[in-house]
């Protein structure tokens, strides 16, 4: 059910990360509403313009190169796809969690890609779309974790990428945003390969790894889809942006 004054045929939402995990789970589940998707991966999805040809594009585009992102938002894509959307929904989803280990384990470029991919990327879409010149409505939903919220080691780098959407988001807030919202929203423990990654850490990189393997082997991983459907309805429901950071496993049942 939606809660925005617009109908489904008149939202449109850019999914970052959309090929796997969460991401492709919330582009399909935004495509079962009739919500048009606009996918940005390193990757394209066939599967989902096959099934979805009226609805689904795809773009491929390296999120960590933040040059590459800046060429992308300064053309004009971004403007067509909105072009006579009521509400515009953008979930900043791409994310990586590596390099995982201390300090001194972790190569330069792999902390550059991933700020610029965790942090860069999602602030430039953020302020690109704000800057659109449209009446629509506009939902920002920066993909946080817990890790934003509960320091790990091995994860500085994550922790410090997704800390940084969330105080965002928090200070976004505190401006002037006519129809804008902004939220930062931790999904869970999603089984994806991302949970994978982690759990191929060792345990001298990662030393709660094991922890990851038992949620894993106790089946206590959350699944991409009913992550999603509680994302999704979520960003959709009047009590989105009313609080700038959130988690989905705290959400009152919707
Ligand atoms: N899984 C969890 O338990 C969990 C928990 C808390 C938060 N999260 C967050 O949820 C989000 C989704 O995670 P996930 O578990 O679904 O991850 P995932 O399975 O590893 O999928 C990551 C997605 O991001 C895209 N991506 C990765 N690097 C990219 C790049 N350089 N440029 C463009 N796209 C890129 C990938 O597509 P391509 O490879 O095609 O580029 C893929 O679609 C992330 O922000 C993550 O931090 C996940």
């Amino acid at each position: 059910m939606t809660h925005t004054s617009s109908s489904s045929d008149s939202i449109r939402a850019i999914v970052t990360g959309h090929t796997r995990g969460l991401g492709a789970a919330l582009a399909a589940q935004l495509l079962q509403q009739e919500i048009a998707v606009l996918g940005l991966s390193r990757g394209r999805d066939a599967s989902l313009a096959a099934r979805f040809p009226q609805h689904f594009r795809d773009t491929a585009l390296d999120l960590a190169d933040t040059a590459a992102v800046a060429t992308w938002l300064a053309g004009g894509a971004l403007r067509e796809f909105v072009a006579g959307a009521g509400c515009v929904l953008l979930f900043n989803n791409a994310g990586a969690v590596e390099p995982i280990g201390p300090l001194a384990t972790q190569d330069a470029s792999a902390v550059a890609r991933a700020v610029s991919l965790n942090v860069a990327a999602p602030l430039m879409f953020a302020s690109a779309l704000a800057a659109l010149d449209t009446d629509a409505e506009r939902r920002i939903v920066h993909i946080s974790s817990g890790a934003a919220r509960n320091a790990y080691a091995g994860w500085s780098v994550y922790c410090a990428t997704k800390a940084a959407l969330d105080h965002h988001a928090r200070a976004v807030t505190l401006d002037a945003n006519g129809r804008l919202r902004i939220g930062s929203v931790a999904p869970g423990v999603v089984d994806t390969d991302m949970q994978a990654t982690i759990r191929s850490a060792s345990e001298e990189r990662f030393p709660q790894r094991e922890r990851f393997e038992q949620l894993k082997q106790n089946n206590q991983l959350t699944s991409p889809e009913a992550a999603a459907r509680k994302l999704v309805a979520y960003v959709l429901s009047d009590g989105f942006g009313t609080q700038p950071v959130t988690d989905v496993r705290e959400l009152p049942a919707s």
